[in-house]
Formats: structure tokens, C-alpha cells, sequence
């Protein structure tokens, strides 16, 4: 595996590996004593990975809150990630160690904006991408991640969808359907900045490796990869695929898993830049505070709840 990018914060970056090993012993022994899970996203920093009990990405995290044991989850992740567990799982405690981590494209529709592009288009269904809030949620038909996107918008029975937010999403799951996707104005801040000549570029210096990217990208990005995948999918075709060589064209965090899962393959990131700085905003005293306070703690009022779970439910069931 190589690769050469830098999550750390100066003040991390001072954080000795006697001072990780006693926060992962110390949130070990945190989580036996208060029957707590540790959930993390693929993108988490790589010391906050190796404490997880899941990783994966949100489909898999979302699956995980609702079916594992425990009577505590440490979302280790953005707040819509923590949201969807506490839909999913209203009788356990969702933490989310780092209160402030949230998604900018979540916030990209409001429930508002939604309910008028519904009356303004009442014979289309509406598909949420699981990175929004849970109050879109509620407002939503069925909800979907990258890894089902596609399966998702050809399961509603109306001709037509509104999708939201993400336009790059909608727009890739539009290639396989018949359906009308309706495009939303949403984006990710990280998979945007990825351009053409940064495939190129990649290319010219890893020739012959495959290029892997997240739907999230650009129309134009993603016509010139070999392969599109949700973050655990592209872990799934690194492991499977018989090629050595491979360009990441998602989040970086990915490459840790990427480098511990499959030894012996190469892996280059797309972009050294391509840092999600919410993803980052947890840290190992964070999960520990959690832990000890058992705070800051994530719910969501019922009444939103119901109708999210729905949405949610109904993606799950597919
Ligand atoms: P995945 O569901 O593919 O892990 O993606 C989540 C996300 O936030 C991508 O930016
Ligand atoms: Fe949101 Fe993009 Fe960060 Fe994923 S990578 S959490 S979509 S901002």
C-alpha cells in the first residue's frame, strides 16, 4: 500500500503511539462496562477505525445499528450516519463523539424545499439519499446510499423521481433506469473537486492500475473509471479484482482499510486533497468522553422519527 496523505491535526500529530494504545485500552474497557458498540464509517481517521467493532459504509453501518446488540452506539461518523441509528434504534443511546460532525450536502434540502418540489411534481416519487436529515427523511418516499442507489430508483412503481440531494448520485442512477430523475441542486464537497485531468494525471503516474471511484463524482469523472462503487464496494472489487494497481477515487480515510485488508495491492488516492474534514472531527478522546459522559447524545423527536423510519425501513427491506 502507498500512499502519502496527512488527517492528523498539528495537536494529533503530537499524539504518540503510548498515548494511542492507552485511549484504545481505555475505550475497550469504556465500552464492555457500558455494553456500547462502536460503529465507524469508512472514512474515519485509522486509530478510530481500529477501535470499531463495525466499519463499513452507510448501508452496512445502517444495517448494524439496527440488528446488533448492545444497549449504546458510538456513531463514529456524521450526524446524518447517527440520526439513521437513533431512527433505526430509538430504545439504545446514540452517541456521536463529535457533536459538530456533519455533512454539508445533508444540508443542501430542507423538508421545506422538498414538500414544494412535491407539490409541484405530485406524480413523482421521492428518493433520499441516506446523507440527509431526518426530517427530509420523513418527507421521503424510500431512502438509498450509494451502494443501492440504483435498485432503489427502479423499485418505485412512478415513472418519474425526485432525487435528493446529490445530482452526481441521481445522475449515475439515472444511466441504469428508464425512469425520469428529477436532478436536485446537492453535492459532496470532497467527490466535486475531483476533475478529469486528476484522473489523467493518476493515470500517467500509476499506468495499468484500475480506477475505482465513488458515484459521487462528476459525470465526467466517473465516464473515465473502470469501476463505481459505494466506499465498501470499492474495498469489495481491490479484494476481488485480479489486478495489483488501483487509483481510490473517494475519501482517503478508505485507503487505511484498503491497506489492511488487501496486502499486497497497491493502492494510489485519486487526490491527495481528498479529505472530508467532518470525517476527521472524531478523535480518540472524543470516543472516550462519549463514553465516560455518555454524551452528547443524538435523538430524534418521534413524530419525524416514524415517518424517517419508514423511508428507511422500506431501503432496508429491498
Ligand atoms: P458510502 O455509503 O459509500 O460509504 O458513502 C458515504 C459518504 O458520505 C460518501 O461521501
Ligand atoms: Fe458528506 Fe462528502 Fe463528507 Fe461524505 S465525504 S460525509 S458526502 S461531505
Amino acid at each position: 500500500m502507498t500512499h502519502n496523505y496527512d488527517t492528523n491535526s498539528k495537536k494529533d500529530r503530537g499524539t504518540n503511539m503510548q498515548d494511542i494504545t492507552r485511549m484504545q485500552d481505555e475505550i475497550r474497557q469504556q465500552k464492555e462496562q457500558k455494553n456500547a458498540i462502536i460503529l465507524a464509517h469508512n472514512y474515519q481517521r485509522p486509530e478510530v477505525q481500529d477501535i470499531a467493532d463495525v466499519i463499513g459504509d452507510s448501508l452496512e453501518l445502517a444495517r448494524a445499528a439496527a440488528k446488533m446488540d448492545g444497549e449504546v452506539i458510538v456513531f463514529c461518523g456524521v450526524d446524518f450516519m447517527a440520526e439513521t441509528a437513533a431512527i433505526l434504534s430509538p430504545e439504545k443511546t446514540v452517541l456521536l463523539p463529535a457533536p459538530d460532525a456533519c455533512c454539508p450536502m445533508a444540508e443542501m434540502v430542507s423538508a421545506e424545499e422538498l414538500r414544494f418540489a412535491r407539490k409541484k411534481h405530485p406524480e413523482a416519487a421521492v428518493v433520499c439519499y441516506v446523507n440527509t436529515t431526518a426530517e427530509v427523511k420523513a418527507e421521503s418516499d424510500i431512502c438509498c446510499t450509494s451502494a443501492n442507489a440504483i435498485d432503489v430508483v427502479n423499485s418505485v412503481a412512478e415513472d418519474t423521481v425526485i432525487f435528493v440531494p446529490d445530482k452526481n448520485l441521481g445522475q449515475y442512477a439515472a444511466r441504469f433506469t428508464k425512469k425520469t430523475v428529477l436532478p436536485w441542486e446537492g453535492f459532496c464537497l470532497v467527490h466535486e473537486r475531483y476533475t478529469p485531468a486528476d484522473v489523467a494525471a493518476a493515470k500517467q503516474a500509476h499506468p495499468g492500475a484500475e480506477v475505482l471511484v465513488h458515484p459521487e463524482c462528476r459525470p465526467e469523472v466517473i465516464d473515465l473509471a473502470d469501476h463505481v462503487a459505494s466506499t465498501s464496494g470499492i474495498l469489495k472489487q481491490v479484494k476481488s479484482s485480479p489486478n495489483e494497481e488501483f487509483i481510490i477515487g473517494t475519501e482517503n480515510g478508505m485507503l487505511h482499510r484498503l491497506g489492511k485488508e488487501c496486502p499486497g495491492k497497491r493502492c494510489y488516492p485519486l487526490s491527495e486533497k481528498a479529505i472530508c474534514v467532518n470525517m476527521k472531527k472524531t478523535d480518540l478522546a472524543k470516543v472516550r468522553d462519549a463514553l465516560t459522559s455518555m454524551k452528547p447524545r443524538v435523538t430524534v423527536p418521534e413524530e419525524v422519527a416514524a415517518r424517517a423510519r419508514t423511508a428507511i425501513e422500506r431501503m432496508l427491506a429491498l
